[in-house]
């Protein structure tokens, strides 16, 4: 097979050791990262090339070969590849190994149309739990501690790759899965983990299982969350660190980059997300000219697998919005938390809106509780939002109305656009069981 992109012996999968010290790369120097990514790079390109007709199409169609790419910068000439270019190849049209050698593939939903198909080697697989390993690692889990998995399991990559990747590590995964709330919090109860991983909206719906129950959720075995899967803001991270006295940090990825475990952050700094930049090369750009930007400037974060066998990909066009930052608790490089994805923009009037903007806001404004959705609708052919916004269970009536009023102005000083909020009874709105839906639109109905 051409396509042994990594120089790595296979291993079976929960067969290694259990490791609590650093991966040798994670204390990797500038250049000694840099020349593993070069090398790893070049054997990428070559193994996309001769082994994907898509690949050999777009770098033909460039007038560009692999062995054109001699450094790190050469690869901001090469096309990008979308979520469109894995749909049109659907299921399996972008795999660059016989499917004797694909031992799983996982699918990301999308609301519409077909959903992207991802698959893993042998290899693949090890990488994946190497990096969700470092992630459970970096966030303070240790060889020993039980990990609540309740990131949805089956096509989704969140479940599983946090289950390997906490086996990796030498935990003991308790695979609960998304939803039947009440029993999680009875687990949770009974088997004591230490760790949870979890979206941190469906986190949220948990707490107040915890409160319905009559539970002090402060008073769980629970030390750490592993938030990630969709947006979340430092409020949110305040939010649930206060409610469940645990450390609540984040977990990045994305299934056509290989899933959860792409970036994680470090407990001591919860400064943002380390990218494991041996495995996953991340580049900004900006999203209408494609130009990439310096480190430091918010764009478009793109992704290139480095080790991937399976499914290489090439310069893949996230839509998340993030910035690249020096390396702090570790040399590799962060992301700053995602602001938004650019599928999400609500565009109001000209103005650009992210939920996490709004997100920020109520969980500022005293007795506003953190579930709120963003309702748009059309009055006189205009976009209109309205902030549906949980009061607290013990938020006085007065205070809501006092309260809505607030929101009202602060969204119109700190995001530039009108709103109007509607302040609603606790349990009013729906609660996630997995990645939540923040928007409502109903302009189409
Ligand atoms: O959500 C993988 C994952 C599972 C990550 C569990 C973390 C934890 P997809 O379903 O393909 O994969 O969705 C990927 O989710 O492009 C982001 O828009 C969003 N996303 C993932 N992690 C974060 C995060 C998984 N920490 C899409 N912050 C990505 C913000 C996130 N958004």
């Amino acid at each position: 097979m051409t396509g042994t992109t990594g120089s790595r012996t296979p291993r079976r999968l929960g067969a290694a050791p259990a490791r609590s010290e650093l991966d040798p790369a994670e204390r990797y120097s500038a250049d000694e990262l840099a020349h593993v990514q070069l090398e790893r790079l070049r054997r990428t390109l070559r193994h996309a090339y001769d082994n994907v007709e898509h690949y050999r199409s777009r770098f033909d169609e460039a007038g560009l070969r692999p062995e054109d790419c001699k450094s790190l910068d050469d690869l901001a000439r090469l096309p990008f590849t979308t979520k469109h270019d894995l749909r049109d190849n659907y299921p399996f049209g972008m795999f660059a190994v016989p499917m004797s050698q694909v031992r799983r593939v996982h699918a990301s939903s999308g609301t519409t149309g077909r959903p992207t198909v991802v698959g893993y080697t042998d290899d693949d697989l090890d990488v994946w739990s190497d990096v969700v390993a470092r992630t459970i690692r970096a966030a303070g889990g240790r060889p020993g501690d039980k990990v609540h998995v309740a990131y949805g399991y089956g096509l989704f990559t969140g479940g599983l790759g946090a289950h390997y990747g906490a086996e990796r590590l030498g935990c003991t995964v308790i695979p609960a899965s998304g939803g039947m709330t009440a029993r999680q919090v009875q687990i949770i109860q009974d088997f004591r983990p230490e760790i949870i991983m979890v979206t941190p909206s469906y986190m949220l719906t948990l707490i107040d299982e915890f409160e319905r129950q009559g539970i002090d959720p402060r008073t769980t075995s629970l030390r750490t969350g592993i938030f990630g899967a969709e947006p979340w803001t430092e409020q949110m991270r305040l939010e649930i660190e206060e409610r469940l006295d645990i450390d609540a940090v984040d977990i990045y990825g994305l299934s056509e980059v290989m899933g959860p475990g792409v970036a994680g952050e470090c407990v001591e700094t919860k400064d943002g997300l380390h990218v494991w930049e041996d495995h996953f090369y991340p580049e900004v750009i900006d999203p209408f000219t494609g130009e990439v930007l310096p480190d430091g400037e918010e764009g478009e974060l793109v992704f290139t697998s480095l080790t991937k066998q399976a499914l290489p990909i090439i310069r893949y066009r996230t839509r998340d919005l993030a910035r690249l930052l020096p390396g702090t608790a570790r040399p590799m490089r962060r992301m700053t938390k995602v602001t938004g994805r650019s599928d999400d923009m609500i565009i109001l009037r000209g103005v650009n809106v992210y939920p996490t903007q709004i997100e920020e806001i109520v969980l500022r404004t005293s007795g506003m509780s953190p579930h709120f959705q963003l309702v748009l609708s059309k009055h006189e052919r205009m976009d209109h939002m309205t902030v549906r916004v949980e009061a607290r269970p013990d938020c006085p009536g007065p205070r809501r109305v006092s309260a809505a009023d607030e929101l009202v102005r602060a969204i119109k000083d700190a995001v530039g656009v009108s709103a109007d909020v509607a302040v609603v009874d606790p349990d009013t709105l729906e609660r996630s069981v997995g990645k939540l839906q923040r928007i409502v639109d109903t302009r189409g109905r």
